[in-house]
């Protein structure tokens, strides 16, 4: 079921097009990476899908509901984490969470339980009588997501939640975000930190100057933005019969030799990948090992970004 659809939006800021005919959609469950160079449109995107910003053209369906329709309904249905989350208040973390409780409408049992649920999910329970101010960055994120949580979205919006953690809050934060695809909301996620969505995303969407450049599963994405792929390839032929045989092979775009084997540039996807081995088989060169190497999303993001800043 899908539970985001950002059906064709478009929004002009004056004379710049911050986002253009932007599509894609987030099921339950799933996790989606939302990447892009600085000034892409991911925030402009995603403030749009959380009835913070009216589209030009196009709507978003948050769990089937328009935002251009029924805005009230829709925001009840999104958790938006926005990327910058103003000035703290000098009050107690219970009291803060304790009050967005209230503003949404929990009283009484109910609000004991959800509040119960979800510093327990966020692990905030010995922070409750921390002022604010005086949490660390990754325990204000933790509160920030805790906040999110109170009215139990099914839809998640998270714009660079991981922007100044350091490694272990990283983690923790990338194992809270799997628990809650887990439990089937759909959640979709900007981040800088590439490898980590590379690991925790079921799908890409990456946008680059206001439009979409690709969108799906990871790996047909980068395959789509980066038509080749490099491995390193190792024969008991050993590195320069390889050497020779490959340069004469069609699809290999690049081959160098390296002390114990040699690292290719192919293109084409897994149907020439075979056929090249088979060949090499065919050819008795022996081939003992033929191992991608990271072409990853660190690579796609900096063929999207050279110079292109707007
Ligand atoms: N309220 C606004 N008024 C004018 N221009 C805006 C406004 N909001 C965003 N923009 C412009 O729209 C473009 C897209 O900005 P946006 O914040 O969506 O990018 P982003 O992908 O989130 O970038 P970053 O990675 O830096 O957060 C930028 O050129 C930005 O300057
Ligand atoms: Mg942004």
């Amino acid at each position: 079921m899908t539970s985001l659809e950002v059906r064709g939006i478009t929004k002009r800021f004056g004379q710049l097009t911050a986002v253009e005919r932007v599509e894609f959609s987030v099921r339950a469950g799933e996790i989606c990476g939302f990447i892009g160079p600085n000034g892409a449109g991911k925030t402009t995107t995603m403030r749009i899908c959380s009835t913070l910003e009216l589209p030009d053209e196009g709507d978003v369906l948050v769990d089937g509901i328009s935002v251009l329709e029924d805005p009230r309904a829709a925001r009840r249905r999104i958790g938006f984490m926005p990327d910058a989350y103003g000035a703290y208040v000098n009050t107690p973390v219970l009291d803060y969470l304790d009050f967005f409780a209230r503003a949404y409408g929990l009283y009484g049992a109910a609000k004991r339980d959800t509040l119960e649920r979800v510093v327990a999910f966020t692990s905030l329970g010995e922070m409750l009588e921390k002022e604010i101010s005086a949490l660390s960055k990754g325990m204000k994120q933790r509160l920030c997501l805790a906040k999110t949580l109170l009215h139990d979205p099914p839809v998640m919006i998270l714009d660079e939640p991981a922007a100044g953690l350091d490694p272990r809050a990283r983690v923790e934060l990338r194992e809270l975000v799997r628990a809650l695809a887990q439990m089937g909301k759909a959640i979709l996620i900007s981040s800088h930190i590439l490898t980590e969505l590379a690991e925790m995303c079921s799908t890409v969407a990456v946008i680059e100057r206001g439009q979409i450049r690709g969108v799906g599963a990871v790996s047909d994405v980068m395959q789509s933005i980066l038509p080749k792929t490099r491995f390193f390839l190792r024969a008991l032929a050993g590195p320069e019969a390889l050497e020779r045989a490959l340069l004469e092979r069609p699809h290999v775009l690049d081959v160098r030799r390296e002390r114990d084997g040699v690292t290719l540039e192919l293109e084409g996807g897994p149907e020439l990948q075979a056929e090249l081995l088979a060949a090499l088989v065919g050819a008795g060169l022996r081939p003992t090992e033929f191992t991608p190497r990271a072409t990853n999303l660190e690579d796609v993001f900096l063929s999207l970004t050279e110079g292109k800043l707007q």
